[in-house]
């Protein structure tokens, strides 16, 4: 059951900073930014930066308790017993390529005192706006998972064969991922493989049955922290790549319905084991049968 809006606590206040960021991020998308390098391919732009300091202002006027951890650079009050993960512009190259699918994340986390820096506390709250559609995905523990104010569940697809689902690739060591393979495997056995360019709000589609499952290795807590909870919240289920408890440094991500989990996980499992992907023709064969199809029609 979803509990009234009236009764949360933090999603009010983190939404409404949510939306200003995006608002903010609406009117560099629209006046069009340059852009740097941080990797080889790895882009940030002014919009990230100030955008990032506009979401650290107004959590710290909301919450001055709490904790601040950013893509950009943020570490305020780490102490806390509250912190949260900003990503204040999540989809970067589809914002500097002028291409409409981005949004700012941010996720709470309750850390009991005393625990360790290296282990994960409680993730409490989540909100993830899509500025260019208007839509705001929430969240808060135990009190179900909405998209604009209303209830939101996972889809109830049972099989990956009848599944939309979605992945994303890193913009560091491109050469060190095997996820190429992972696509291709995945676009064989389901209705498809979206690959968008927002880990966020792809976990947020999942979260509101636009899609039955997400995964991407090397993610970090900014990218993931708020779309967790936005998943669990509705009714779906995120683990490592075996089926192991999700946590904020575990880097990778698999998301789904809960319905579909336990096959995604036995698939990853045999491709980890070396099964063979499923065949399909190189290049080279390619070009041959297409020069004989052309020879043939004469
Ligand atoms: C990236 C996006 C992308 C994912 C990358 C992330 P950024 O975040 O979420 O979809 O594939 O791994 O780094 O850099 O745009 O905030
Ligand atoms: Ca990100
Ligand atoms: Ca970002």
């Amino acid at each position: 059951m979803t509990a009234p809006e009236a009764e949360l606590v933090w999603v009010p206040a983190a939404s409404a900073i949510a939306r200003e960021a995006g608002g903010r991020l609406r009117e560099f998308f629209s006046q069009g930014v340059e852009t740097e390098y941080k990797g080889d391919v790895d882009l940030v732009t002014v919009a990230d930066r100030t955008v990032e300091k506009l979401i650290r202002t107004r959590l710290a006027e909301a919450f001055p308790e709490h904790g601040v951890y950013g893509e950009e650079g943020t570490r305020d009050r780490m102490e806390g017993e509250f912190r949260w993960y900003v990503d204040p512009l999540d989809g970067t190259t589809n914002f500097a390529h002028g291409f409409p699918q981005f949004c700012v994340s941010l996720g709470l986390e309750q850390r009991p005192p005393g625990i360790a820096p290296e282990q994960d506390g409680t993730i409490v709250a989540a909100v993830i706006y899509d500025p260019m559609r208007d839509e705001l995905y929430t969240a808060e523990r135990g009190r179900g998972a909405r998209v604009n104010g209303k209830p939101m569940r996972v889809s109830r697809t049972a099989e990956l064969a009848e599944a939309l689902v979605a992945t994303g690739f890193p913009s560091r060591k491109r050469h060190d991922s095997p996820n190429v393979h992972f696509y291709h495997e995945f676009t064989l056995r389901s209705h498809g493989v979206r690959r968008a360019g927002s880990a966020a709000l792809d976990l947020a589609y999942v979260a509101s049955g636009r899609l039955e499952a997400f995964w991407e290795f090397n993610l970090n807590p900014w990218d993931t922290a708020a779309g967790f909870l936005l998943v669990e919240e509705a009714g779906g289920r995120m683990s490592d790549f075996a089926g192991g408890p999700f946590r904020l440094n575990s880097r990778e991500v698999l998301a789904s319905n809960g319905l579909i989990h336990a096959e995604l996980v036995g698939l990853f499992k045999e491709m980890f084991a070396g099964r063979d992907l499923a065949p399909i023709p190189t290049p080279r064969e390619f070009a041959e049968r297409r020069a004989l199809r052309t020879e043939a029609a004469g």
